[in-house]
């Protein structure tokens, strides 16, 4: 689904706009997803596994683009990507058609300027309007900053997976899993 673009001005004096992601933004979304990957330990891939090719991401935005019930929204600064979220239904199946996955990230160096934030309140009324009834994601019980982020938009801890991630040093990470009634 389209998204109409706005500014988002911030707080280091910059501004950059908010906007659905498109085919056309195919090269520049794996050249964010393989930097962003690289500066946190807390999402489920490493840089090196995202192994996208230019044609197969642009498909993968156009089919996100086209289904009414998604929403990829991008943050763009200076002709780059530094933000991407997402909302999506949880599969195709008609008893989980309530239920979205929502996603989330930004390049280190814009952390703590309301970006997430702005972005959060689009997929929320996306959400709405689109007649789901909760949204739902993982995120590591130690990522402070994200799980901070959700509990301000009122999402809630509804339990933990031990172990849901393993380092190649061995160690372990646990996870919540958090929904917010719409
Ligand atoms: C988590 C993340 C998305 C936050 O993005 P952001 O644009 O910096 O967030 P915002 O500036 O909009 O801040 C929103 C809220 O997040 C929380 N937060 C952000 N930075 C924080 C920090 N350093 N310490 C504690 N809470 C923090 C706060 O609740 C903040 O609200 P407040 O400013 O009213 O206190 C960002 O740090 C990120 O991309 N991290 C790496 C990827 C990731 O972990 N994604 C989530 C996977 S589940």
């Amino acid at each position: 689904m389209k998204m109409t673009a706005e500014t988002l001005p911030l707080p280091n004096g910059k501004t950059c706009v908010l906007r659905s992601a498109e085919p056309e933004d195919a090269a520049r979304m794996i050249a964010y997803m393989k930097v962003m990957l690289g500066e946190t330990p807390y999402l489920l891939r490493s840089p090196e596994e995202f192994d996208y090719t230019e044609e197969q991401e642009a498909e993968v935005l156009r089919r996100r683009r086209d289904d009414p019930r998604v929403l990829m929204i991008l943050a763009e600064l200076g002709g780059d990507i530094i933000a991407v979220s997402d909302i999506a239904p949880m599969g195709s199946k008609a008893r989980t058609l309530h239920r979205a996955a929502l996603g989330m990230s930004v390049r280190q160096a814009y952390w703590r300027q309301g970006i997430a934030s702005a972005m959060m309140e689009h997929l929320i009324g996306h959400a709405r309007q689109n007649g789901f009834e909760q949204l739902e994601l993982e995120v590591v019980a130690s990522n402070r900053r994200a799980v901070n982020l959700y509990l301000k938009y009122g999402f809630q801890v509804y339990g933990t997976r031990p172990h849901g991630m393993k380092y190649p040093d061995g160690s372990y990470a646990d996870d919540y899993l958090m929904r917010r009634a719409l």
